[in-house]
């Protein structure tokens, strides 16, 4: 079953944020998640810890550098998908989870100098491909990149910049943005899921969710067909 690890060796790029918003979506539908909270300050097991996370999903952090690898496979064995947050750095753990993955999910902030740190963690996702290819020639380490914390209004010119940019050197970039929302933040003060925040407690709820099932549509459509055919699919759609 899918592993999709998210990571940026920038730290604060919104791995943690868009990781949970992604497994609590995903585990509300029914899906049995496995979220493996490698970071050593454990936000997630933090924020599981009263008992907020959805009935089909457990949360591992007792994970090191040296057995990464082997529970990856075994959350594999018992959940439909596995979800791994990172550091935000380029720790050796970083590139163990990485070479366990079937997909990695890089997210930046829209403007030029995350951008160029996104660069970092593409040099990660190549080095674990090549080491790969040594025994699977063809191998490629399937990846996209994701926007975090935009502009709720307008897309800047900034993101429309580095869009057009990562496009141009055929970098995958998802459509969907994870917009700067309070209720984004709101999941990790209540500890809880967004469906399971009240209107009372934070504003514009229905939109956040909105885009947490939108941003966690793409990524299974993405995973089921491909980057290439999820994005023209979705620009032609747009074109209608
Ligand atoms: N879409 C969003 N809307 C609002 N706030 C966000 C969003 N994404 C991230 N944040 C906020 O930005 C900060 C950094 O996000 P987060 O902790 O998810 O990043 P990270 O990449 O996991 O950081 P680290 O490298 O330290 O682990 C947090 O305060 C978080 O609440
Ligand atoms: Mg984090």
């Amino acid at each position: 079953m899918p592993v999709i690890a998210f990571v940026s060796p920038k730290g604060g790029a919104g791995k943690t944020t868009s990781s949970l918003i992604l497994a609590t979506q995903i585990a509300e539908l029914g899906q049995r998640v496995a979220f493996i909270d490698a970071d050593p300050n454990h936000p997630v097991k933090t924020w599981a810890q009263d008992g907020g996370a959805p009935e089909t999903m457990t949360v591992i952090s007792d994970v090191t550098e040296d057995d990464i690898d082997d529970r990856i496979d075994e959350a594999r064995q018992h959940s439909n998908f596995v979800i791994v947050d990172l550091e935000g750095t380029a720790a050796t753990i970083v590139a163990h989870a990485i070479s366990a993955a079937d997909f990695v999910v890089v997210p930046t902030q829209g403007s030029q100098l995350d951008a160029e740190q996104a660069g970092r963690a593409f040099k990660l996702i190549r080095a674990q491909e090549r080491v790969a290819q040594r025994h699977n020639p063809g191998f490629k380490l399937r990846f996209g990149v994701l926007f975090t914390r935009t502009a709720v209004a307008i897309q800047s010119r900034d993101t429309t910049y580095i869009r057009k940019t990562f496009a141009d050197a055929g970098i995958p970039v998802f459509n969907t943005e994870l917009k700067e929302r309070a209720a984004f933040k709101a999941m990790f003060s209540y500890r809880r899921t967004l469906s399971k925040l009240t209107k009372a407690e934070v504003s514009n709820l229905d939109k956040a969710l909105d885009n947490a099932n939108t941003f966690a549509a793409e990524v299974l459509e993405v995973l089921k067909k491909g980057f290439q055919e999820v994005t023209q699919e979705t620009t032609q759609e747009a074109a209608q």
